[in-house]
């Protein structure tokens, strides 16, 4: 059963000059526990999408489902959905607030969605990505950028999401730090069982991550690619 089905999903934006259409009936599905990459050109509307899915984009036109359940444009996420459904952004510096510790950060959307022991939640969560304990009391600025986006990925990963959805996890890091961060984010999605949609400029990344991808240019996808075309490098001439 797909868990993201996505159907003639379009975006448009008041721009200077007239309407901006950001994603123009795009169209595809995720199958329970795989990873699916979107790659294309700069502007061609990935992150748009994933906005869409996080229910952080709320003005959009067609039908998207998520785990079974349909989506209306224009309300919050109800129930379930709001835990399921998490993302994480390219920029763990710009994605963290700068003025709260580590434990602010990990502690509110605990405290929020009503949960209980919120400390041995958040040292679980410190402990899945790597990070020693006592990066709690830390703030954003004392940590690398590579023990930033494992904090951005604890949070994500707190409210035991089924669904991630990947926007560039690694391109502000390091090619060493990024492939500890994938090879994190893979065995993370293996305990879990999660589903990943993941956006990357970058080819190997995903040829390394991902079951399926497709290329989109102007809004909307263009072509898919199967494991074998991945694993062929067949994505790598259409991205250039
Ligand atoms: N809030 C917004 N208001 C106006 N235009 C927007 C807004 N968000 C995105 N756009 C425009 O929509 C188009 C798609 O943007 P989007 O961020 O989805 O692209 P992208 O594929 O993620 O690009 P990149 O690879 O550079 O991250 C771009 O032309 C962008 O300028
Ligand atoms: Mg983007």
């Amino acid at each position: 059963m797909a868990i993201v089905k996505v159907d003639n999903l379009s975006v448009q934006f008041a721009a200077k000059g007239g309407i901006k259409t950001a994603v123009a009936g795009a169209s595809f599905a995720l199958e329970q526990g795989e990873t699916f990459s979107l790659i294309g050109a700069s502007g061609c509307g990935k992150s748009t999408i994933l906005r869409v899915l996080a229910g952080l984009q709320r003005d959009w036109k067609g039908d998207v489902e998520l785990m079974g359940n349909r989506i209306t444009a224009g309300k919050r996420f109800q129930g379930a959905l709001r835990r399921e459904v998490q993302m994480v952004f390219q920029d763990p510096y710009a994605s963290l607030h700068p003025n709260h510790t580590i434990w602010r950060t990990l502690a509110e959307p605990l405290k929020i969605h009503g949960e209980s022991e919120i400390e041995a939640r958040v040292a679980e969560a410190l402990e899945q990505v790597g990070l020693p304990s006592e990066a709690a009391k830390r703030y954003p600025h004392q940590l690398s950028g590579g023990q930033r986006q494992r904090v951005a990925i604890a949070r994500a990963l707190l409210l035991r999401p089924k669904i991630l959805l990947l926007d560039e996890p690694t391109s502000a890091l390091d090619m060493s730090v990024q492939a500890e961060i994938l090879n994190l984010l893979n065995r993370l999605k293996q305990l879990h069982g999660m589903t990943y949609l993941l956006v990357s400029h970058d080819a190997d990344v995903i040829a390394h991550m991902s079951d399926r991808a497709a290329f989109m240019a102007n809004g909307v996808i263009e072509r898919s690619f199967d494991r074998a075309a991945l694993v062929n490098g067949e994505h790598r001439m259409a991205h250039a």
